[in-house]
C-alpha cells in the first residue's frame, strides 16, 4: 500500500528470462522499470532531480519545471510535478510521436515544440530553447537530466540498493543503456562499492558514445547522435565512463529481433533500449558462468513503440525485418537485383559530384556530409548527371537537389514495393534503416 503516487515510483521486480537465455550458464534477469508509476525508469530521476532542486531552493513553491526532452523525463517531471502542484514546461522536437506527446498533455504539461535535427549550437535546439525559457519564465528551473548529479543520485539510492537486495548480494554483472548515463552511472558506481559487480554499458551500433560515427539509428531514449553541423559536442557529465568496464555495441536490426522475441517468447512487451540491453546482456552472458548473476534494465514497456518495432510493415519499409512472412510471401524486395548507387555529399560541388557520378542516370542521394550509405534523414534530395549538365563547376551540389524518389524496404513484398513506386523509374532500396541500393521499374515492375 503507497501513500501517494510518489511511492509507487522505484521498487520494482526483478524477471528472470527463461526462454532467451536457453544454453547459457548464468541467471539473468531484467529490472521491470516500466513498473514504476509514471511507466519508466526515468521516474526515479525525475523525482530526486524536484527533490533536491526544492532542497537547494532552485525550485520554489509556485515554481515552474521546464525541460528539453521527447521521452520518458517529461512523463517524469510531468507526473511528480503535477502532483505536487508546479507547472511543467517540456520542449519537444517537432517530429516527437502524437502519443507521447498526449502523454505529456495528459499528465497537464506545457508542451513546446521546435524543429527536429537541428545541430547543437542552434538557439532553437531542444536543450538551448529549454534553457531560455527556464530563464524567461518567472520562477523557472531548468532540470537538466544530462548535467544534473539528482539524476545518478536517484540510482546510487534505489536501483542499487534494490538490485543488491533482491538478489541478495549475488549480482556479478549489471548491463544498462545509456542516454543521460545516470541508470549507468549512478547503479554502476553504488554496485561496485557493494561488491565485485562488472558494470556493462550498452550503446547502439552508430551512436557516439561507444565510438560510432554519430550517424542516426533506430533505438529511442540511449546513445548520443551527432548531427554533421555540431562543432562542440558536450556529452553529458552524467555519463561517468569511469564506471563502466566494457561497452557493447548492438545493431538496430538485434535490437528489432530480440525486441520481438522477448514479447513472442518471454512475454515481456519492452521498448528498444530495453531490447539493446538484453541483447548485450545475452552477448555478455555468453562467457559467463552459472554462479554468475546477470542483471539488465529495462527501462520502458513496447506499448509506446507498438507502431515501430512492433509493426511488421515498419520493419520491412525500413529493411530491419528480410525474411518472407505471411504478410509478404516471397520473393521480396531483397531478392532482386539491386544495383549500387552513388551517394553525393551535401558539401561538394558540381565538379566533385560529376566525377562522382560519371554517366550514370540514376537518381543519386544528396546526402550530410558522413561515411557510408545515408539514412533517409540524413538526404537532402537526389540528382543525376543529367542535372548537373551545363552548370559551373562551382555550384554546390545541394542547390541543385530536387525531391527524391520513392523508397522502398529490403523486406517488402513486391506488390508493396510497386504500390510505392508508382508511376517512378526506379526505387531506392533501404535496408537496416540505410538507403543501400536502386531497383528499375524495369526489375521491379517488369511489363507484361
Ligand atoms: C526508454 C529509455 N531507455 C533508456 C534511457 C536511458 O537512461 P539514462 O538517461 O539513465 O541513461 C532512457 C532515458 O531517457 C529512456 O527513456
Amino acid at each position: 500500500m503507497h501513500e501517494s503516487v510518489l511511492d509507487a515510483i522505484g521498487a520494482t521486480p526483478l524477471i528472470r528470462l527463461r526462454r532467451v537465455t536457453e544454453g547459457l550458464a548464468p541467471r539473468v534477469y531484467v529490472k521491470a522499470e516500466w513498473q514504476n508509476a509514471g511507466g519508466s525508469v526515468k521516474d526515479r530521476a525525475a523525482l530526486w532531480m524536484v527533490r533536491a532542486a526544492e532542497r537547494s531552493g532552485a525550485l520554489r513553491p509556485g515554481g515552474v519545471i521546464v525541460e528539453g526532452t521527447s521521452g520518458n523525463t517529461g512523463i517524469g517531471l510531468a507526473l511528480v510535478g503535477g502532483y505536487l502542484g508546479y507547472r511543467t514546461v517540456i520542449v519537444i522536437p517537432d517530429t516527437t510521436a502524437v502519443e507521447k506527446v498526449a502523454t505529456l498533455r495528459a499528465y497537464g504539461a506545457e508542451v513546446v515544440p521546435t524543429p527536429a535535427g537541428l545541430a547543437r549550437e542552434d538557439p532553437r535546439h531542444v536543450m538551448n530553447l529549454a534553457a531560455r525559457l527556464a530563464g524567461e519564465i518567472p520562477g523557472g528551473w531548468l532540470a537538466d537530466q544530462y548535467d544534473n548529479p539528482a539524476n545518478p543520485q536517484a540510482h546510487r539510492d534505489t536501483t542499487a540498493p534494490e538490485i543488491w537486495e533482491q538478489t541478495g548480494g549475488a549480482v556479478t554483472c549489471f548491463v544498462a543503456g545509456i542516454g543521460t548515463g545516470g541508470t549507468l552511472s549512478g547503479t554502476g558506481t553504488a554496485l561496485k562499492e557493494k561488491g565485485p559487480v562488472r558494470v556493462v554499458g550498452v550503446d547502439p551500433m552508430t551512436s557516439a558514445y561507444g565510438g560510432g560515427d554519430g550517424s542516426p539509428y533506430y533505438v529511442e531514449a540511449i546513445g548520443h547522435y551527432r548531427h554533421p553541423d555540431t562543432v562542440e559536442d558536450p556529452w553529458p557529465a552524467n555519463w561517468d565512463r569511469a564506471v563502466a568496464d566494457e561497452v557493447v555495441r548492438v545493431d538496430d536490426r538485434t535490437t528489432m529481433l530480440t525486441a520481438r522475441r522477448l514479447a513472442r517468447e518471454e512475454g515481456l512487451l519492452l521498448g528498444g533500449s530495453s531490447a539493446t540491453a538484453v541483447a548485450a546482456a545475452l552477448r555478455v552472458a555468453r562467457d559467463l558462468g552459472p554462479d554468475d548473476v546477470v542483471v539488465v534494465v529495462a527501462p520502458d514497456s513496447g506499448r509506446a513503440y507498438l507502431s515501430k518495432y512492433f509493426d511488421d510493415g515498419w520493419l520491412r519499409r525500413l529493411g530491419f525485418l528480410t525474411e518472407p512472412g505471411p504478410d509478404a510471401p516471397s520473393p521480396l524486395v531483397d531478392e532482386l537485383s539491386i544495383a549500387p548507387l552513388p551517394v553525393v555529399r551535401a558539401s561538394w560541388t558540381v565538379g566533385r559530384a560529376r566525377t562522382e557520378l560519371g554517366a550514370s542516370s540514376a537518381p543519386a542521394p544528396v546526402a550530410r556530409d558522413r561515411e557510408g550509405p545515408p539514412a533517409p534523414s540524413e538526404i537532402l534530395g537526389a540528382v543525376t548527371a543529367a542535372d548537373l549538365d551545363g552548370r559551373p563547376e562551382d555550384t554546390p551540389v545541394r542547390d541543385l537537389a530536387r525531391p527524391a524518389p520513392p523508397s522502398v524496404g529490403a523486406g517488402e513484398s513486391l506488390p508493396s514495393a510497386r504500390g510505392t513506386l508508382g508511376d517512378a523509374a526506379a526505387a531506392w532500396v533501404i535496408r537496416d534503416g540505410r538507403v543501400v541500393g536502386l531497383v528499375t521499374r524495369d526489375v521491379l515492375a517488369p511489363a507484361g
